[in-house]
C-alpha cells in the first residue's frame, strides 16, 4: 500500500499507563476542589455563584478560533426570554425561540423561562449576533427540524440538548435576516453551519440524529466546538462541505474538551481541506474510526485521550486518498494518550501545523492525563437552582 511509506503508525499496548493513572486518581480528586479540574472556559464563569445575574459574561470565556465572543454583548444587547415552546416557521410568535433567533436583528441574548421541549417544524435559522443560553434550565430541541447557522456570524449556542433531528423537505422559512426565504432540503443534522463564521458551540448534548450531529460547511470558519457531549451517532462531526468545495481550505476549527461516545461510529471529526486543532478531548471508543479526512486536510491532534474499543478497530485515524492530495495530508499527534491498544497513523516527517492563535484565541492545552477530569462535565450542565453550575 502506497500510504504506508508516508505514515507511521503508533500502537500502544502499554497497560502501565492505566495503572499509573489509577495511582494518581486520588490526586486528581483533590485538584477538583482547587479548581484545577475545571477547564479554562468553565473556570471563567462557573466559579461565580452569581452567574445568572451576569449571563452575557459568558461571551468573554471562549477560546480557540471563535476568539472571544465580545461582539455579542454591549450596551444595546436585547435580553429575550423564550416563554412559548410552539413553532411557526413563517410567522413566528413573540415569545417563541424562532422569533428571538431569526426575527430580532440586533444583538440578542436568548434565555428560557422554564424547562422546555421544542419541536421545530422547519430548520431554525439563527441570525448574526445571537446567543442561545440554556444554562440552568432543561431545553430540548428534538424530534424534527434542528439548527442551521446560514450566512451569519457571531453565534453562541450553549447548554441545549439537541437530538432525534430529522431530514426536512425544501420549503419556506423565516430567514436569519427576518425575511421569509426558501431553504433547500436538509439531511437531519443537529447543528449545521453553512457559510458561517465566529461560531461558538459550548456545553451542548447532541445525539441520535438522522444524518450527523455537527456539520461545518461551505466556507464556514473561525469555529470553536467545546465541552459538548456527542453520543449514540453514526456520523458525528463533518468539517468541510464535500471533496469539490475547495473554499473550505481556509476553514479553521478548534475542537476542545468534548466527550465523544459511547456508541459513536465515525467522524470525530472528518476533515476536508481545512485545519482543525483537536485538543483535550475524551474518545470513549469508536467503530470505524475517530478522526479522518480527505482532500489535503490538516490536523493537530493534541493531548487527547483515545480509549480504543475493547474489540474491533483500534486505529484512531482514517484517510481517504484523493487525487493529487496524498502528499498534503497532514495528520499529527502531539501528547495524545492511547489506551486499550489505540493506534494513530501520523504523517511521517513534515512540520506539525500549529494553530497560530492570536491573543483572543490562545489557550494552554493541558496534559492528557487531565482529560478525564477536564471533560467530566461535558454536555448540557445541571445547575443547582441557587448557586453554581
Ligand atoms: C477569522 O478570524 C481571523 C482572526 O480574528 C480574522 O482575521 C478573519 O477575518 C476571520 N474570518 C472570517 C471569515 O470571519
Amino acid at each position: 500500500m502506497a500510504s504506508q511509506s508516508f505514515n507511521s503508525t503508533l500502537c500502544h499496548f502499554v497497560f502501565a499507563v492505566a495503572i499509573i493513572l489509577n495511582i494518581f486518581a486520588p490526586a486528581l480528586g483533590s485538584d477538583q476542589t482547587s479548581g484545577l479540574s475545571m477547564n479554562v472556559i468553565d473556570k471563567c464563569w462557573r466559579m461565580n455563584s452569581e452567574w445568572r445575574r451576569h449571563r452575557p459574561q459568558l461571551a468573554t470565556c471562549s477560546v480557540g478560533y471563535a476568539g472571544k465572543m465580545t461582539d455579542n454583548i454591549g450596551k444595546d444587547l436585547v435580553h429575550y426570554k423564550v416563554t412559548d415552546p410552539s413553532d411557526d416557521p413563517i410567522n413566528p410568535k413573540p415569545g417563541t425561540l424562532r422569533y428571538g433567533a431569526s426575527i430580532i436583528q440586533s444583538r440578542v441574548w436568548i434565555t428560557f423561562q422554564r424547562d422546555m421541549h421544542i419541536k421545530l417544524l422547519k430548520p431554525l435559522l439563527v441570525s448574526s449576533f445571537t446567543a442561545i443560553d440554556g444554562r440552568g434550565i432543561n431545553v430540548h430541541i428534538s424530534h424534527n427540524a434542528c439548527l442551521m447557522i446560514y450566512k451569519s456570524t457571531n453565534i453562541i449556542i450553549h447548554g441545549i440538548r439537541i437530538h432525534h433531528c430529522k431530514a426536512q423537505p425544501a420549503g419556506m422559512v423565516m430567514g436569519p435576516e427576518g425575511k421569509v426565504i426558501q431553504v433547500g432540503q436538509v439531511d437531519g443534522d443537529a447543528i449545521r453551519l453553512v457559510s458561517a463564521s465566529n461560531v461558538w458551540i459550548d456545553h451542548n448534548t447532541l445525539y441520535d440524529c438522522q444524518d450527523g450531529l455537527l456539520d461545518v460547511t461551505r466556507g464556514s470558519t473561525n469555529v470553536t466546538i467545546s465541552n459538548n457531549w456527542f453520543r449514540n451517532q453514526d456520523k458525528v462531526m463533518l468539517l468541510g462541505h464535500d471533496d469539490g468545495y475547495d473554499r473550505d481550505k481556509n476553514m479553521k476549527v478548534t475542537v476542545v474538551y468534548n466527550h465523544f461516545g459511547p456508541n459513536c461510529n465515525q467522524r470525530m471529526p472528518r476533515i476536508r481541506f481545512g485545519y482543525a486543532h483537536v485538543a483535550n478531548n475524551l474518545y470513549q471508543g469508536w467503530m470505524q474510526y475517530a478522526i479522518g479526512g480527505s482532500m489535503g486536510p490538516s490536523l493537530k491532534s493534541e493531548a487527547n485521550l483515545f480509549i480504543a474499543p475493547t474489540s474491533g478497530n483500534k486505529e484512531v485515524t482514517w484517510r481517504k486518498e484523493s487525487n493529487g492530495n496524498m502528499g498534503k495530508w497532514e495528520f499529527h499527534s502531539v501528547g495524545d494518550v492511547f489506551e486499550n491498544g489505540a493506534c494513530f497513523t501520523a504523517t511521517k516527517g513534515g512540520r506539525v501545523p500549529t494553530p497560530y492563535y492570536n491573543s483572543q484565541q490562545i489557550f494552554k492545552v493541558a496534559d492528557a492525563k487531565y482529560v478525564r477530569a477536564l471533560t467530566r462535565s461535558s454536555g448540557a450542565l445541571r445547575c443547582s437552582k441557587t448557586s453554581r453550575c
